[in-house]
């Protein structure tokens, strides 16, 4: 076929419906340059001066599920090989990532590593790649060179669906019997160094990387806002797909098919369809339920694409149209999540942003029913993801979602968007799906019967 001939039948699939409006299939993954995590790693390297930096990889996938690398390692490395470490020298500049040497068998069923693979180690620019056999005998030679200092992860992990925060609260509810309370693998691997390294201080790194990655660099922000049309497109699709007589799963399923084909690596946690009286329940996920005709549908949903989550939530009828007494509760989250978008810019605190909320709502005579604005979570790497601190700064990235939920009457109302702090203001990256009430029974309406 030739050029224009494959536009032009691209083109009528288009005109079909056949191929939705998404960011173009990509023969890779999205992702971003090696020369990213390399002054990523530089940047930190700047930030701490002395010591030695240690972060481990993670070791194995979930079971049934892709390997997704740990957040922290991924940010400065962008490696996705298992059982990797990585040291930062700063006070010479240098980086040096340590990979199992495979056994041929390993590499026949799963491939190399960074390795077997010299041009990928040539552009990765670490200064040198070694087997991890050696990572001991590494660290015993330059000890005299690490300032008597390690700065490692002392504090919690964070995952693609839970905050540091989330991942220690879920460890400690694990560990309510003696049964299930096993360390986790980095809690066993700070004993193991404090074990081998007595004569080092431990220094928590974690704190510098959350500055790091509160803040989103250009190329980031290029993946997070095709991430939100992306995800945009996924939940409009949903929307049309969510009727009276499907099951919730099916809805999910829409969603799906669009990020998946759109280059994405799954969703960035179990995606959220709750019908009727399963719109209350916040982080509901059975998604079983069939539809009946009066119930609302709630849907939060994100794709993980190029290792960076998003966030939106949509509440639509099922019917296709809202009674009077729905429109008055989605009136009252809607208002309140677009005075909070008005009032973020660099600068604003959740003070600044509380109280524009309440004048919007006493300028417009709608009571707050509880909800009073803020700043939502951060999403990244993970969809909670590092904390914002108090004050906004341009090139954060957060999801900000008020809701009311009515479980006597099995009406759950959440609005959820993903936005970008830009130089002034900022940018909504999830747009593209309706809101507004009008905006909803259209793009219902059009979906025929
Ligand atoms: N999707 C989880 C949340 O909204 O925080
Ligand atoms: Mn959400
Ligand atoms: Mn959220």
């Amino acid at each position: 076929m030739t050029a224009i001939r494959r536009k032009a039948a691209f083109a009528a699939l288009i005109a079909l419906g056949l191929l939705a409006a998404v960011p173009p299939l990509r023969a890779q993954r999205p992702g971003l340059p090696p020369e990213e995590f390399a002054a990523r790693r530089a940047a930190l390297m700047e930030r701490l001066k002395d010591g030695a930096v240690i972060l481990f990889g993670d070791a194995a996938a979930p079971a049934g599920a892709h390997f997704r690398q740990d957040n922290d390692f991924y940010y400065f490395t962008g490696n996705e090989d298992l059982g990797a470490i990585l040291v930062l020298l700063p006070e010479s500049r240098a980086s040096f990532l340590f990979l199992p040497q495979l056994t041929d068998r390993e590499k026949l069923y799963d491939g190399g590593n960074l390795l077997d693979d010299p041009d990928g180690r040539a552009k990765a620019g670490f200064t040198q790649v070694l087997p991890s056999t050696s990572f001991d005998e590494f660290m015993a030679r330059g000890l005299f060179r690490a300032g008597g200092r390690f700065h490692l992860r002392l504090s919690p992990r964070d995952a693609l669906d839970q905050a540091r925060y989330e991942v220690a609260l879920y460890e400690a509810r694990r560990a309510r019997t003696r049964y299930h309370d096993q360390i986790s693998a980095d809690l066993d691997r700070i004993a193991k160094i404090r074990e081998r390294y007595p004569q080092m201080e431990l220094r928590d790194v974690a704190p510098v990387i959350d500055e790091m990655r509160a803040v989103k660099t250009p190329a980031e922000i290029d993946l997070l806002r095709r991430n939100g049309r992306l995800t945009a497109e996924a939940v409009k699709q949903a929307m049309a797909a969510g009727r009276p007589g499907v099951y919730e799963y099916e809805i999910e399923a829409a969603a799906l098919a669009v990020v998946l084909k759109g280059g994405a690596a799954g969703a960035a946690y179990a995606p959220i369809v709750g019908s009727g009286p399963n719109s209350c329940i916040l982080h509901y996920d059975r998604n079983d339920r069939k539809v009946e005709a009066g119930d609302a549908v709630l849907m939060d949903f994100g794709a993980d694409y190029g290792h960076l989550a998003m966030d939106i939530t949509r509440t639509w009828p099922a019917s296709g149209r809202f009674t009077d007494e729905e429109k008055e509760v989605y009136r009252t989250v809607l208002e309140v999540q677009k005075a909070c978008i008005e009032a973020y810019k660099p600068g604003a605190t959740t003070k600044d942003v509380r109280e524009h909320v309440s004048a919007v709502l006493k300028a417009k005579g709608i009571a707050p029913r509880g909800l009073a604005g803020g700043f939502g979570h951060g999403v990244g790497l993970s969809v909670h993801d590092v904390p914002l601190g108090g004050v906004l700064k341009q090139g954060m990235v957060f999801a900000i979602e008020p809701g009311l939920y009515d479980e006597k009457k099995g009406f759950g109302v959440r609005i959820e968007d993903t936005v970008l702090i830009t130089a002034d203001g900022c940018e909504v990256l999830t747009a593209g799906v309706p809101k507004e009430i009008a905006e909803i029974e259209k793009l219902l309406a059009g979906r025929g019967r």
